[in-house]
């Protein structure tokens, strides 16, 4: 027997029980004719004691124990002289009498501690070492609790979890396809999925009714911190509904899962929020609604007073920031800095000061009195004490400007509290966006989604007005998931496949099993996705979702660890039939 007990588990009432503990070595001091070593499990952590005077010998051994090494040690529990109110078993050690180094260990290259001296890429490569720490236990306990508490609420809905492949054709969901080369048919090659999307559908054509996984994602695109190449979804699809009711069905799941493992109590009824209104308040289809500071168009105030920045541009939209009317020149420069680096590309930023004392003070003085400065704080709901900010351009890209200083400000602020959870559904998403590249329409979410039946006679004569019955969860500034009712009737479908640029061939090639499906008789259905890596990440209060990963990636689609990914063998590659240029 390697224990009896966990390096977490005993206590004052286990005085005088004699015990077997197996562990790593945190970490040993020697004091005086004693040393003493702190021995880690993935419970907790246990103090060792050893004499010299009882054990010269066992003393010696235990002194020569370096950090991470493996034993086992046999021993009595006694009371601990000076207690660590810190851990729960503080209040005892064990005072060895057998030690036996199970397996000794090489000098870790960082400190496996909660706080460590390790640098991201150090600790990457090494991070099955990583993993020891206990923050970062933590959060995969996290993870697994959410994952737990997922599959027992979508059981008790009767939900089935089913598995489908891996090795398939391309599903569109927006990003490159990461591909795989078939040994037995040469020059052909399978798509991993960026979604089990036509398979959810085709098991609701199949009268499962109601599915769910939780499934590996595979996305070829660029990464960012809450952006892995191969990523988690909690997918799910149902038969027989309409958008109420897979909204209903989920924000259950997220009021359960924040309930059960955070002990969080969310909103009753989560707001909703059509994804026009999201964009003209907040510049984003995923608002942070922990805060205020919503958008004001200030466009029809500013116009006409010989300001050209202002005059030429199709828009200027503004914040109105609470109690910051005395920032500095300094930190108003520091934000204008800001704004114009190249990820913001502002071209320039426009204060309004509204002074307590009543008065205005702005980087525009020149151009707009007094009275047109009060304007401007009248639209903007600016009291005195408030700053009040502007950025103009285009519609869109000074929407996408203005969030980020939004966002930018609510963290210096500390309005982003990691502990507060503001869920919000945006609605009504558009059906198709333009893409400039490629001169044509796209769909936004993917194919398969059904334009509001209101709005399918605009699909030909003006395909951008179209909104779609499709949604997505996004709580304090992240898309948590997302969805859509699908589109069930092959003929809808294939006028869907006509706008987005398909010929009729490659629409057949590409998606017919899923038309010819629908001419089986296919439900209404509709579903949606979560990704379980962004909402554990948000439950744990952290925008990155790396740590959240038992074995993450990189920037660079990297796993520093394995080395991956990597060159293969000539001959694995003769049998592929692929020659490298
Ligand atoms: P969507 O593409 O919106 O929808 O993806 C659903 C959710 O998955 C998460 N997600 C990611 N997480 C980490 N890294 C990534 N690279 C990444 N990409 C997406 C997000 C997102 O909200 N088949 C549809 C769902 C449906 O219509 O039912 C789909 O995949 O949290």
């Amino acid at each position: 027997m390697y224990r009896s007990h966990t390096c977490g588990e005993l206590r004052l009432t286990d005085i005088n029980k004699s015990v077997q503990l197996s562990g790593w070595v945190q970490r040993s001091r020697d004091l005086g004719g004693m040393t003493f070593v702190d021995l880690r499990d993935r419970y907790g952590i246990t103090q060792l004691v050893f004499n010299m005077e009882d054990n010269a010998e066992l003393c010696e051994k235990a002194r020569k124990l370096g950090r991470e090494f493996v034993i086992q040690i046999e021993g009595i529990v006694i009371e601990r002289s000076s207690k660590n109110k810190n851990i729960p078993t503080g209040e005892i050690e064990i005072q060895v009498s057998v030690l036996n180094v199970l397996n000794p260990a090489k000098l870790p290259p960082f400190t496996i501690e909660d706080e460590t001296d390790g640098g991201d890429e150090l600790r990457m490569q090494y991070r099955y070492l990583d993993l020891r720490r206990n923050p970062v236990q933590e959060k995969l306990r996290l993870r697994n609790k959410v994952a737990l508490e997922t599959r027992k609420y979508l059981d008790s809905k009767d939900f089935l979890d089913v598995e489908t492949p891996v090795l398939i054709k391309s599903t569109p969901e927006g990003a490159r396809d990461f591909v795989v080369p078939s040994r037995m048919n040469q020059g052909q090659f399978y798509a991993l999925p960026q979604s089990p999307q036509t398979f959810k559908q085709l098991l609701m054509v199949s009268g499962f009714d109601r599915y769910y996984q939780i499934v590996k994602c595979f996305r070829d695109e660029d990464l960012r911190a809450d952006r892995q190449p191969e990523f988690t979804q909690i997918d799910c699809e149902m038969a027989f509904v309409e958008q109420n009711d897979v909204l209903n069905m989920f924000e259950g799941l997220i009021k359960h899962l924040f309930k059960t493992v955070r002990g969080v109590e969310l909103d009753e009824n989560f707001p909703r929020m059509t994804y026009a209104e999201a964009m003209e308040r907040y510049g984003s289809d995923k608002p942070d609604i922990r805060f205020g500071m919503e958008f004001v168009n200030l466009t029809a105030e500013t116009q006409g007073k010989q300001f050209v920045v202002f005059d030429s541009a199709e828009v200027v939209l503004g914040i109105s920031v609470q109690g910051c009317s005395e920032y500095t020149r300094k930190q108003l420069d520091e934000l204008t800095d800001w704004v114009k680096r190249p990820q913001i590309g502002a071209k320039g930023l426009v204060y309004v000061k509204c002074n307590s004392d009543g008065t205005f003070k702005s980087s525009v003085d020149k151009f707009y009195t007094e009275a047109d400065l009060q304007t401007i704080a009248g639209k903007a709901n600016a009291n005195p004490g408030d700053l009040i900010l502007l950025l103009c351009g285009d519609l869109d890209k000074t929407r996408k400007q203005l969030n980020e200083l939004r966002l930018h400000l609510g963290n210096a602020l500390g309005l982003r509290n990691p502990n507060v959870f503001k869920p919000l559904w945006v609605l009504d998403f558009p059906l198709l966006e333009w893409d400039e590249e490629s001169e044509r329409f796209h769909a936004m979410h993917h194919p398969f989604t059904s334009p509001k039946p209101e709005d399918i006679h605009l699909l030909e004569s003006n395909p951008g007005a179209v909104r779609a019955n499709a949604y997505d969860l996004a709580m304090n500034g992240v898309e948590l998931g997302g969805g859509s009712i699908r589109i069930h009737d092959k003929t809808l479908q294939s006028r869907m496949f006509d706008l987005l640029g398909f010929t009729k061939e490659e629409a057949q090639a590409q998606f017919g099993f899923l038309m010819n499906a629908f001419e089986y008789g296919a439900p209404p259905h509709g579903g949606l996705a979560f990704g379980l890596d962004r909402l554990v990440a948000t439950m744990g209060g952290s925008e990155s979702i790396r740590d959240y990963i038992a074995f993450p990636k990189n920037n660079s689609g990297r796993d520093t660890m394995i080395d991956a990914p990597s060159p293969i063998d000539v001959k694995q590659l003769k049998e592929l039939g692929i020659g490298l240029g």
